[in-house]
């Protein structure tokens, strides 16, 4: 495999927390180069005592990042929701039986449909400068849709989700459904899937719910991960602090209980401002929770219902403008903070041993992110090493 070296970096974030300062959370070097070798990053250091490689590339004064990790993303799915987000707009609100609809649209299309779709949103990720992304099931709810859903996940990442436990699907009662998916769904996707999740919330599934599909999950090696506290206070982001799971998605409405239990258990908080955006519900504090000392992940949620984008700087320049994060705060949140909420000790930091996942950047720092949103600021990105095709 063929060494890189990047030269002529303006800014390198690191994230390495050896670097780290109060004032500098992401161990930035200035006027720095990288080098990249067998799929990992060999080395960091100033540019000037950059060792040779096979390909030398110029960053010209550019800022260089880790690759984000989008940790929540529902990409297996049919159709779309545009008139949904329309009476949303017009006044409308967000309700969990809207996943119903996409429901429908993905039992009828075909393997190659879904795949196709998934490849797509890959792509677009991508080239948004995302290197990691999890991806859940929760658009099939039968024993077949959601084997197939997540069979297809795994093709394109390891970081696979089973939310089977998404909604209750027309047809059945709550009872019912839960021992389908503590039982013969979980026997069929177990082996597709890392993580188990539960949609834990009025309309979907209670404490008592979540805690059955969670212990049965973890049965078949399966850990545990939770929606909650989207649409309003309830019992789910404690149940994940209580269970010491490694995260926690939403968190839109807490108590001060629930910032404490975070701060408490080390569950990281997953916040998703695509959602906020999406759903006109007001945005959760981000700031709130670091002072508590809570660790917070940035993720698109990227899904035809709540939160369609796929773009990590969008959701960076929002968690900034209306979640009161610093322009660090949250790319550190969208890349370290990723990685902490898929327990991945080998992404979203440039350190030598690391996987060498980053991204050049059309700007000369990581605050053009936030500074400059809607702009298309991704230059070049490398996967393991390899740098990925305009
Ligand atoms: O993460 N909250 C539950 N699930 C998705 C939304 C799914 C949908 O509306 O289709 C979410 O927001
Ligand atoms: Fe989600």
């Amino acid at each position: 495999m063929t060494s890189t070296v990047i030269t002529g970096i303006g800014e390198l974030v690191t994230n390495d927390p050896a670097r780290a300062t109060e004032s500098d959370p992401l161990g930035i070097l200035d006027d720095a180069a990288i080098a990249l070798d067998g799929g990992q990053v060999a080395w960091v250091g100033p540019a000037g005592e950059a060792p040779a490689a096979d390909v030398h590339v110029d960053a010209g004064g550019r800022a260089v990042i880790p690759g984000f990790v989008d940790s929540h993303a529902h990409l297996v799915f049919a159709g779309d929701r545009a008139p949904e987000f329309a009476a949303r707009m017009a006044g409308t609100p967000y309700a969990a039986g809207g996943i119903r609809t996409t429901v429908a649209a993905t039992r009828a299309a075909t393997d190659e449909q879904l795949t196709g779709r998934v490849a797509a949103l890959v792509a677009e990720m991508r080239r948004q400068g995302t290197t990691t992304v999890e991806i859940k099931s929760g658009y099939g709810l039968t024993v077949r849709d959601e084997a197939r859903s997540l069979a297809i996940a795994r093709q394109f990442t390891g970081e696979t989700t089973f939310l089977g436990a998404h909604v209750v699907p027309e047809g059945s009662t709550p009872e019912d459904y839960v021992a389908l998916v503590t039982g013969p769904m979980l026997e069929a996707c177990a082996p597709h899937a890392r993580w188990v999740d539960v949609f834990c919330e009025r309309g979907a599934f209670d404490e008592d719910q979540a805690r059955a599909v969670l212990a049965a999950g973890a049965e078949k090696g399966l850990r545990g991960r939770l929606h909650a506290n989207q649409l309003g206070p309830g019992p789910g982001v404690r149940l994940a602090a209580e269970l010491g799971l490694v995260a926690v998605d939403h968190c839109t409405y807490l108590h001060d209980a629930d910032v404490a239990a975070l701060a408490d258990s080390g569950t990281v908080a997953t916040l998703l401002p695509g959602v906020e955006f999406s759903t006109r519900q007001p945005y959760p504090d981000a700031r709130r929770l670091l002072d508590a000392g809570v660790t917070v992940a940035i993720a698109s949620d990227c899904n035809p219902g709540s939160s369609y984008t796929s773009s990590m700087p969008l959701c960076i320049a929002l968690a900034v403008r209306e979640m009161r994060m610093t322009p660090a705060q949250a790319t550190y949140a969208a890349t370290a903070g990723g990685a902490a909420a898929l327990d991945r000790g080998d992404i979203g930091r440039l350190v030598p041993g690391a996987r060498a996942d980053l991204v050049l950047l059309e700007a000369p720092s990581h605050v053009h992110l936030a500074y400059r949103p809607g702009v298309p600021l991704v230059a070049g990105t490398w996967v393991s090493g390899r740098p990925l095709e305009p």
